[in-house]
């Protein structure tokens, strides 16, 4: 008897769940959103897709290529700028852009996407140097450009939508790129308090495994490789080359197992700009849903068991 008032009440918990979240904003032609990375993958897809929506998409772009790439896509409303969100003159010069744009509206979304994902490597492979060059980008860069837009996000009682990754619940290779995802989900969730006073939300993004350059194999192997080569012989010998070649194949494997359909992901972007009552966190993709995120709820030692069990052995391990 028991079981069934537990299934009812979570039939009921859900039920009650689906209809508050498929409540979506109206006037949505009137709402201004930038997104940052706009070149390819999930930023790229986004601006399109909110621009059929019929929101007016400002879109950051790295390359003037990937700008006029974009345009030609899409409405004559989506405008692009170029920007680099490593660099501080670039980012205020995109504000006073967007500034102008949005006029008394103020801006109403802002997509924090812009990322990279190399070098990735063993830890004790890389230079401080590595770290700091992912971290600029996908976690200071992105709080550059959050800060410089608060102003106008305040002004609409707008969203932030902020891509980390499930990488930022759970760590499992070297590199820059889980501590700046870790470092996304501490940003948003200090800011999401700050902000709520103002009527500003905060949204996290963490997604499994897609196809998109971040997860690219030839950007991956040649990471991989330039970092191997320029190893001192000692390292090479504590860790050896079926190691190093184990690496390269787990890169293979990955790259055939990411999903391709990007749009779980930009919809779940879309859901947090659009909907009456966003959710704090998405975690689009399967890989994510039913292995990392539980995962990431276990005991430390059941994690590691599980990603020891997938990592290859180095040549001098005890
Ligand atoms: C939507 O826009 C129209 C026209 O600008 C305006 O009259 C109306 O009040 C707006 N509705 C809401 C809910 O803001
Ligand atoms: C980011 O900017 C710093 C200087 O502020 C520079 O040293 C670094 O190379 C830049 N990183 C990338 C990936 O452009
Ligand atoms: C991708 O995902 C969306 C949203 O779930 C779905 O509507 C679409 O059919 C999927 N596309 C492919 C090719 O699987």
């Amino acid at each position: 008897m028991w079981l069934f008032y537990v299934v009812a009440l979570l039939g009921f918990y859900f039920l009650l769940r689906w209809y508050r979240e498929k409540q979506i904003l109206t006037n949505l032609t009137e709402k201004y959103v930038f997104i940052t990375g706009c070149d390819s993958g999930f930023g790229n897809l986004l601006a399109k897709q909110l621009d059929v929506k019929g929101l007016r998409v400002l879109a950051g772009c790295l390359s003037q290529q990937g700008a006029e790439k974009l345009k030609e896509a899409t409405s004559e409303r989506l405008q692009t700028i170029l920007l680099d969100v490593n660099n501080t003159e670039s980012v205020n010069k995109a504000m006073e852009w967007v500034k102008a744009q949005v006029g008394d509206k103020g801006l109403w979304g802002l997509v924090n996407n812009a990322g990279i994902s190399t070098p990735t490597a063993p830890n004790e492979w890389l230079t401080k140097e590595d770290f700091k060059k992912i971290i600029d980008i996908n976690l200071l860069g992105l709080i550059d450009v959050t800060i410089h837009m608060l102003p106008l996000l305040r002004q609409a009682k707008g969203r932030v939508v902020n891509v980390a990754s499930i990488m930022g619940r759970l760590s499992f290779f070297g590199g820059g790129y889980c501590p700046s995802k870790y470092g996304v989900e501490s940003f948003s969730d200090s800011l999401r308090i700050e902000v709520s006073n103002f009527g500003v939300k905060v949204c996290v993004i963490e997604p499994g495994y897609f196809r998109t350059a971040i997860t690219n194999d030839k950007n991956l192997h040649n990471n991989f490789r330039s970092v191997w080569e320029r190893l001192p012989k000692e390292i090479k010998q504590v860790y050896g080359v079926s190691y190093y070649e184990k690496m390269l194949k787990g890169v293979n494997e990955m790259q055939a197992n990411c999903s391709p359909n990007l749009s779980l992901v930009t919809n779940c972007m879309e859901h947090a700009l659009t909907a009456v009552h966003p959710r704090f966190r998405y975690s689009p993709g399967w890989d994510a849903k039913l292995f990392y995120l539980p995962l990431s709820y276990m005991p430390t030692y059941v994690s590691d068991l599980v990603f020891l069990k997938t990592y290859p052995k180095p040549e001098q391990a005890i």
